[in-house]
């Protein structure tokens, strides 16, 4: 990486006071200048403890939405302000006012991969390292999972008394990872191990040895003894295994496995929003109110 940029980002980053957070999909090079990479837990919890004035967020808009609602009193400036997650917007209002109204017992269940405004009419968030934690500690008995139909479909299997009511979302890049992919990658590789994130459809699933979020595949191939490994999820955590595991081998499953949206944050447009202190994010002050109950119930149940 080019040092005297390296030098230049860190001295805006003291000057204006920002610290960097970033997920493991991101360029390996923005991950490099980030004070703090994780996974969408990991982050959540991080932005309750930063010191430093502002948040500049290398990720798609749930996140830095995530890190506003529990900062907002900070500024969260977005390295690309279109990075945005469709999985995001595939559930309505008006689909949880229907369930509220079908059903008595239900607690709506709400992935972090979702819009500020979703957030707020759910009981509870969960991302995908907590939510069999948070939903066995759930009273209600019905479970309406939004918006990811593959991860509650996970979830359920894990946390047999409560009946799901599953939605139709999904990822678009977890969904392109094809069992037969993983099954050919098995072939040519039949000693490794399967790290799978659970946004992947039930058949690769079920052809895993270890399903969990990103942070969770990285620490499971660090900790692990084996030293091959096949990867189903995106291509930005095969950085951070490969930094920690320099005498492993990591394998992909095919060119699907990118997320057009977590690739447009780049060195540039981090330089560019460190200079400019924008773009900013901005949310309504009523709607980050009604937000902040589901995030900080999950950070209360997934400790
Ligand atoms: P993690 O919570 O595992 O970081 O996943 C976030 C995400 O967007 C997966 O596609
Ligand atoms: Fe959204 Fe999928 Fe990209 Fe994650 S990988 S941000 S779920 S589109």
């Amino acid at each position: 990486m080019d040092e005297m940029r390296v030098q230049k980002i860190k001295q805006l980053k003291a000057e204006k006071d920002v610290v960097i957070l970033a997920h493991y999909y991101v360029d390996g090079e923005v991950q490099q200048l980030a004070d703090y990479v994780g996974d969408s837990y990991y982050l959540s919890k991080v932005a309750t403890k930063v010191k430093e004035k502002s948040i500049l967020f290398c990720g798609v808009s749930f996140m830095g939405e995530s890190a506003k609602i529990l900062n907002p009193e900070k500024r969260v400036v977005m390295a690309d302000e279109y990075a945005d997650c469709p999985m995001a917007h595939m559930v309505t209002a008006e689909r949880i006012a229907e369930i509220r109204a079908a059903y008595e017992d239900v607690a709506v269940v709400c992935y972090v991969n979702s819009t500020a405004e979703i957030k707020a009419l759910s009981d509870v968030c969960v991302t995908s390292s907590n939510a069999i934690r948070v939903v066995q500690k759930l009273k209600e008995r019905h479970i309406f999972f939004i918006p990811d139909n593959n991860l509650g479909r996970y979830v359920a299997e894990k946390v047999p008394g409560k009946q799901f009511i599953f939605h139709d979302g999904f990822c678009h890049v977890h969904k392109g990872i094809e069992a037969d992919a993983v099954r050919e990658a098995k072939k040519l590789q039949p000693d490794a191990l399967v790290l799978t994130h659970p946004e992947c459809t039930m058949d690769v699933v079920e052809l895993s040895d270890f399903v969990g979020s990103t942070s969770e595949i990285i620490d499971y191939a660090t900790q692990s003894e084996q030293d091959k490994f096949i990867i189903c999820t995106e291509m930005g955590v095969f950085f951070e295994l490969m930094q920690k595991n320099p005498d492993k081998r990591f394998y992909s499953v095919g060119h699907r496995q990118f997320c057009p949206n977590m690739k447009r944050v780049t060195l540039d447009k981090v330089e560019a929003a460190l200079e400019k202190m924008e773009p900013e994010l901005t949310l309504d002050s009523g709607i980050m109110e009604q937000a902040l109950r589901p995030l900080q119930k999950m950070l209360e149940l997934a400790e």
